[in-house]
């Protein structure tokens, strides 16, 4: 029986599925079944964090089009009025002319594959977040089963992605209620700096509390990630111990680096992996998949079926700002 958990995410055909369901659904054909049907969704993953400017959006949108690169299939949804992975994934002039969004998913003006576009790379979409998505958190708050929204919409999509990716805004409002709500796991994202676990205890909180109170019993972390990493910093060193000892072995061995090129990216519309495939920043954000991927109990080799770093750990030790594979030092294996 525990062999069946292992199937891959993605391997299995829904209508495969679809048959298999049609079998006699007691004890242990039931069983079977929910192992089979899991396998052919998508798994969700929020990440959020609600304190601002930690790379929740740059995470969510590099990360994103790694796993796409790696021949997964891939939504991003913007639950963040700010748009940013909109802006990251699609550009300014696409963002701009977007007149469907997540905001109407919501609101039931449009079903939510409708609200689906295609980026630049192959197996990643995004829904993107409109102007009007800025009003959903006070017009939302009046509609009964008000943090269960995203959820009803999200099933009706989740058999034709791997991954869904869940970019949520810095607070843990009611559109971040609903990604938490949705979500099977998070990323939290979380900058080398002093003030670095300010308000994560709020966030560990808030876990709980949707655990306890019956919205998401099995929400998880999936990782934790250290951004902005400076290795020369001490304070740097500091921080990332403490959080260690806080999450333990859900830190993800991936660093990523302060660099300048990650930061570019969005103004040109494009994830990490077009604007400059080679500089510290994609090559964190490369090994992070990999890493992301090795961390799913569902791994299969379909994530490498493209080129990436020889199982190797990303560890930044650049120089800040270096825009080069040199920076690629010390390393460990996962
Ligand atoms: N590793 C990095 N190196 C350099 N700049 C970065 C890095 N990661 C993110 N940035 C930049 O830092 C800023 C904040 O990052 P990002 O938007 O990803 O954070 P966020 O947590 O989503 O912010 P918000 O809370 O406002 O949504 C952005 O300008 C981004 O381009
Ligand atoms: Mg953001």
């Amino acid at each position: 029986m525990h062999k069946l958990s292992i199937v891959p995410r993605g391997t299995i055909d829904i209508r495969f599925a679809i048959i298999i369901i049609d079998f006699p659904k007691t004890g242990r054909y039931s069983q079977i079944c929910r192992h089979v049907l899991n396998s052919c969704m998508a798994k969700i993953i929020a990440f959020t964090n609600q304190k601002g400017g930690v790379g929740k959006t740059t995470t969510c949108v590099n990360l994103s089009a790694y796993l796409a690169e790696m021949g997964k299939k891939v939504l991003i949804i913007d639950v963040d009025p700010q748009g940013n992975a909109t802006m990251g994934v699609l550009g300014l002039e696409r963002k701009k002319s977007a007149s469907i969004g997540i905001y109407d998913v919501l609101c039931e003006n449009c079903h939510i594959a409708d609200a689906v576009l295609t980026s630049q790379i192959k197996g990643l979409d995004i829904i993107p977040a409109t102007v009007d998505l800025a009003g959903a958190e006070v017009e939302l708050v009046r509609v009964p089963g008000r943090e269960k929204m995203l959820k009803k919409y999200l099933d009706a999509v989740r058999e034709s992605y791997d991954y869904v990716c869940i970019d949520c805004p810095p607070s843990l409002g009611l559109l971040t209620l609903n990604a938490m709500t949705s979500a099977d796991a998070l990323v939290i994202p979380i900058q080398c700096e002093f003030f670095a676990l300010e308000g994560v205890s709020q966030l560990i909180n808030t876990l709980k509390l949707i655990r306890n109170s019956g919205l998401n019993s099995t929400l998880d972390i999936d990782g934790v990630l250290l951004t902005m990493y400076d290795k020369r910093s001490s304070l740097t060193d500091q921080v990332a111990n403490e959080i260690l000892k806080h999450f333990g072995s859900k830190v993800f061995k991936t660093k990523v680096p302060r660099n300048i090129r990650l930061a570019e990216a969005p103004s040109h519309g494009q994830p990490i992996s077009l604007y400059d495939p080679r500089c510290a920043g994609a090559l964190a954000y490369q090994s992070l998949a990999k890493e992301f991927l090795q961390r799913q109990p569902t791994a299969t080799s379909t994530a490498t079926s493209q080129p990436i770093i020889e199982e190797q750990v990303f560890e930044a030790d650049a120089p800040e700002d270096d825009t080069t594979t040199e920076s690629f030092g010390e390393s460990q294996t996962s």
